[in-house]
């Protein structure tokens, strides 16, 4: 077996836990013991969105990650100068780049890299030279994938979203069609490939089954099955899938 076949990492998205938290300006539930919670029960990295409207996550909350992780960071963030200039002042090991609209209830689609190449491939340069690894968080689709790496980006995260929205079986198979075109042609221009949105406890195998994928970042599903089993166990119990899809 090759690296890739055994490995499956799994990136836990907390923004949820502030969600809570700041729907009621409350000092709980705590996102350092979210984070500790979730990296001793499976996580291979935290990842925080940190949004310009900063409606979960906060600047405090990633300093304090930032120094206390275990694993890793995984910084969400929109490609705007005020963005970049924090990650370049924390200095997350990966930074994912995702569009952003202040109306939006979550990331809607993936990067427009083709179309904001020029400002894309500089913010990449940008936060390459801080050590910081980049990943760009695109759709599905070949010419999207060949403009990340045209921009220099190691590393691309698959947009799982119309997967996981699809109702029927022919559009969740052509969803993972697409899924699995993009992710081979990810591999062959030689960049990492990640992938996430909407997965959740029942429709992650299929994904987690594609030998080339590295990581999932997988939020709202874990910190929603928390509720009921508590996060340590939502977060053990969504990695063992992943392991349970890479090994059949
Ligand atoms: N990956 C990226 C780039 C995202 O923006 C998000 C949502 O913040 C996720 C993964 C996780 O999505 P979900 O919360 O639906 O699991």
């Amino acid at each position: 077996m090759t690296l890739t076949e055994e490995v499956i990492l799994l990136g836990v998205n907390i923004d949820h836990v502030a969600s809570l938290r700041q729907s009621r300006l409350t000092p709980y539930p705590d996102i350092v013991e979210a984070a500790r919670q979730a990296e001793s029960n499976g996580a291979d990295g935290i990842t925080v969105h940190l949004r310009e409207d900063r409606r979960h996550i906060q600047d405090k909350d990633v300093a304090r990650l930032h120094q206390v992780l275990t694993t890793k960071m995984n910084l969400e963030m929109a490609v705007t100068e005020e963005m970049i200039g924090i990650a370049c002042g924390i200095q997350p090991q990966d930074c994912c780049l995702v569009p952003e609209r202040r109306q939006e209830l979550t990331t809607e689609g993936g990067l427009d890299v083709v179309g904001q190449s020029g400002r894309i491939g500089e913010a990449c340069a940008r936060l390459g030279e801080k050590g910081i690894r980049v990943s760009l968080f695109v759709d599905p689709e070949p010419e999207q994938i060949q403009a990340s790496a045209d921009c220099g980006a190691p590393v691309i995260e698959i947009h799982t979203g119309c997967y996981a929205s699809a109702t029927t079986k022919q559009t969740v198979d052509t969803e993972l069609n697409r899924i699995q075109t993009a992710v081979q042609l990810g591999r062959d221009l030689g960049m990492q490939v990640n992938a996430g949105h909407g997965l959740h406890y029942d429709n992650i195998k299929p994904v987690a089954a594609f030998p080339e994928i590295i990581e999932l970042n997988i939020g709202h599903a874990i910190v929603a099955r928390a509720i009921f089993i508590g996060l340590g166990a939502a977060v053990a119990e969504i990695k063992q899938l992943m392991i349970e899809a890479r090994s059949l």
